[in-house]
């Protein structure tokens, strides 16, 4: 901003003109002329309470003096409209002078990290470390603190820690795997979910679409009873069955798979792992709301937020928590 803009001079003259405006006020008042001796009474009387013409007390009248005076002495600091204040103070040269101190001592261990193999640091007890600040600033909001989301009641976000992944490892047809688990994690992190258009690696997200009106309520609720049977939870058999074949002869076996085992990005309906899952209603109900109303999490990409490096640890740090649990 100019300093002579117009904006400029608006804030400048407001701040400045409220600051010389209260002098004037004070000198005003001081030296006003009420045609009565000091200590006389005024004359008149509200509920009872008279009033003198004493002067303003000396000390009020320096500490308000004194905060005016402090106050010219503070906006000649502060960056105002244009004015960019003596010492050229702004909050933003502030944050880069302690990212550059923090760079300083940092940068050279986000470095050497950065160019270890994620599995490798599985063995950087400081790497991960590391890595779990990170989670807890940015992720643990969403995820938890223990990163056990949806199984910490934290509907909707998966649970980081169960080594069960919707965005897992991927394997082609001849049983290879084309993506290792880490991969997935980091591009998961890069890219978000559903938070932009899916770039090319990712190869898109599919979208659990909303069924009431195309099945309407009974069916749902057949199709709820079969997608509890197939975790081995509480069900009824013959509203199962009858869900069975609108599953395996509708769209859901297409996305979820005919056993029900789900894909890249689908859940699998097999595992009692539920992302949708409310502690107050019953599973049944809480698949019933999915059919309904159908389902698409996004989670933001995080690439231009926490950069390569932090990325990098972060990914180790989510990829350890689930290994550990492994004999
Ligand atoms: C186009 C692919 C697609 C089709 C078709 C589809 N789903 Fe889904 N389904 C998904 C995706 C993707 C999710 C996860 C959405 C998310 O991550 O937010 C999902 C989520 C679910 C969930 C929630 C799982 C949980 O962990 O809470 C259930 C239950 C479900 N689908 C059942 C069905 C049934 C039954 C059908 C058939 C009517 C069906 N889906 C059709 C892709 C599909
Ligand atoms: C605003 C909420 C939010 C924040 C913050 C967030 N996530 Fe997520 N995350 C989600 C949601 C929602 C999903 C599931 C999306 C879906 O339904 O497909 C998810 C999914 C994931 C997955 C995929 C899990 C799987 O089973 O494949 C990983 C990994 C992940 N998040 C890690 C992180 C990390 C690390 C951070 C911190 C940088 C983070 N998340 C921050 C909401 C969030």
């Amino acid at each position: 901003m100019e300093l002579f803009s117009f904006w400029s001079l608006w804030i400048i003259v407001i701040t400045v003109g409220l600051m010389i405006g209260l002098v004037v006020l004070v000198q005003a008042t001081r030296n006003m002329n009420t045609g009565k001796e000091d200590s006389e009474l005024m004359g008149h009387e509200f509920d009872g309470i008279e009033e003198y013409n004493n002067p303003l007390p000396k000390w009020w009248l320096w500490l308000f003096f004194g905060t005016i005076i402090f106050g010219f002495v503070y906006i000649l600091q502060y960056p105002l409209g244009g004015w960019k204040g003596i010492w050229g103070w702004t909050s933003i040269n502030q944050l880069e002078e302690e990212q550059a101190a923090h760079a300083e001592i940092y940068g050279e261990i986000f470095e050497r990290y950065a160019e270890m193999p994620v599995e490798a640091l599985l063995n950087e007890p400081q790497a991960l470390a590391m890595g779990g600040q990170i989670f807890e600033n940015n992720c643990a909001i969403c995820h938890g603190k223990n990163a056990q989301g949806a199984s910490d009641g934290l509907y909707g976000y998966p649970n980081l820690t169960d080594n069960d992944w919707l965005y897992g490892e991927v394997v082609d047809a001849n049983g290879n795997v084309t993506r290792t688990l880490p991969e997935s994690i980091k591009l998961t992190l890069i890219y978000g979910i559903r938070a932009q258009e899916a770039p090319a690696e990712i190869g898109g997200y599919p979208q659990m679409a909303a069924y009431q009106e195309q099945y309407g309520e009974i069916a749902i609720n057949q199709l709820a009873h079969y997608v509890a049977s197939l975790s081995g939870a509480e069900h009824d058999a013959e509203l199962a069955g009858l869900g069975e074949s609108i599953y395996q002869n509708g769209v859901c076996a297409a996305c979820h798979g005919k056993e029900g085992k789900g894909g890249f990005g689908i859940p699998n309906l097999t595992d009692d792992i539920w992302l949708y899952r409310e502690a107050d209603a019953t599973l049944i109900e809480n698949i019933r709301f999915t059919l309904r109303h159908g389902r698409a999490g996004v989670m933001p990409a995080w690439q231009e937020i926490l950069g390569d490096e932090k990325i990098h640890l972060l990914t180790a740090y989510v990829y350890s928590l689930s290994q550990e649990q492994q004999p």
